[in-house]
């Protein structure tokens, strides 16, 4: 095997422990005491643990100004905020919370150290590149998900007919500190840990089979599919059933926790493919879940990619790959290549269904809605290059 020439940008300093959010204060600290503190929803506000770590960060001195983001953000939402920040003194941002939270932080650190609208620096839309520079920026995941503690763009999203999803990036926008604690994620409802599961493996899988995959990040997605497969359905379950789980579930969510953030790291570095190629243009006509978007569309542009390419490029070495993930998802290396490729198949269909992850037409979709999607859709990074036709039909499937 040939070790292949590859780039990786990661996170200065990443923390992984249940229990590790204790650490925020030293962490913040080492930047200075006036914070900016980013949340989510109110799962975690429920919990109880949104007051306690708010009260250790006081009771340690910081000075905090909270917002709270409660979808995904625009770039009207990111200029507001720039806006009432810009003459404040901010020695660091912190955003605790799901993606959505996170890309909020991460595009306001970003926005408060250049001018005028978000929207001139939006990759596909802007006419100028970020600067990178940015104030420092703590990211404490609270879904395992996105994986947006490991990446350097924020996705910001202007829903309608014009409607788009795009990208703040810069290398330097990666989170200076990741702050993984799993006791965290506890709190999340099933059907968003089913979703955002969902979307961090479509992230794993994706970046895996990525023309810009490497032999050092594959190393990492392997493992991480591994352990995502074998806890996704237990963290997924009810609140009941997870109370009975004890530490089994605590050890599933653990799991989850390192998966969501390895697919950051790999989609970060290797980019992804059809999966998320459609799903952007998905969320940029329609208000719809990005991690239910994914999950409904994995198996079938998974499917469509290995027909595809066993029909023209049967020596492809994304062939073996799709096989090395069925002999993951089979436990069993007792197949053949092509028995195995179609057993992950099997595998992520039998999770879609599972896991109650819905159709498109939930969200509106209709069969007159799929050319503009399929137009708007990118296959960048797929080991094969699908045609509109083919995307269009990935899209009929799941309707
Ligand atoms: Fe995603």
């Amino acid at each position: 095997m040939n070790i292949v020439p590859f780039t990786f940008n990661s996170n200065k300093k990443i923390i992984f422990r249940a229990g590790s959010v204790e650490n925020l204060a030293d962490e913040a600290g080492f930047y200075g005491k006036n914070i900016i503190l980013f949340t989510g929803g109110s799962s975690l506000e429920k919990s109880g643990k949104l007051a306690e770590i708010t009260k250790s960060l006081e009771e340690n001195g910081f000075s905090i100004t909270k917002f709270s983001v409660n979808s995904e953000p625009s770039p009207e939402l990111v200029d507001s905020i720039v806006k009432q920040l810009k003459d404040l003194k901010i020695d660091s941002i912190t955003a605790i919370g799901g993606g959505s939270v996170i890309d909020t932080g991460k595009a306001v650190s970003a926005m408060l150290c250049e001018e005028g609208s978000v929207c001139n620096l939006l990759e596909g839309i802007g006419d100028r590149t970020p600067t990178g520079r940015k104030i420092p920026f703590i990211a404490v995941p609270t879904t395992a998900g996105t994986g947006s503690e490991a990446t350097s763009n924020a996705v910001l999203s202007r829903v309608g007919d014009a409607g788009f999803k795009k990208s703040l990036r810069h290398f330097n926008y990666t989170p200076d500190v990741a702050i993984i604690d799993s006791k965290l994620y506890s709190s999340c409802p099933p059907a968003v840990a089913a979703s955002s599961g969902m979307d961090a493996l479509s992230q794993l899988v994706e970046a895996y089979i990525s023309s810009n995959a490497s032999f050092y990040s594959d190393i990492r997605v392997i493992g991480a599919i591994e352990v995502l497969l074998e806890a996704l359905p237990i963290v997924a379950a009810t609140k009941d059933e997870q109370e009975y789980c004890g530490e089994a579930c605590a050890n599933a969510w653990n799991k989850m926790a390192y998966a969501a953030f390895i697919s950051g790291t790999a989609l970060a570095n290797c980019g992804l493919s059809v999966v998320h190629g459609i799903a952007g243009s998905v969320g940029g006509f329609f208000n719809s879940p990005h991690g239910a978007i994914c999950g409904t569309l994995l198996a079938e542009g998974m499917k469509q990619t290995i027909i595809k390419l066993e029909n023209e490029n049967p020596e492809s070495a994304s062939l073996l790959k799709f096989a090395k993930l069925g002999y993951i998802a089979a436990r069993s290396e007792d197949l053949l290549p092509k028995e195995a490729r179609y057993r992950f198949i099997q595998v992520l269909e039998g999770l879609t269904e599972s896991l109650d992850i819905p159709r498109l037409s939930a969200f509106g979709i209709t069969e007159s809605d799929l050319p503009r999607i399929a137009a708007a859709s990118s296959n960048k990074n797929n080991p094969i290059s699908l045609s509109l036709e083919e995307i269009t039909s990935i899209l009929r499937e799941r309707l």
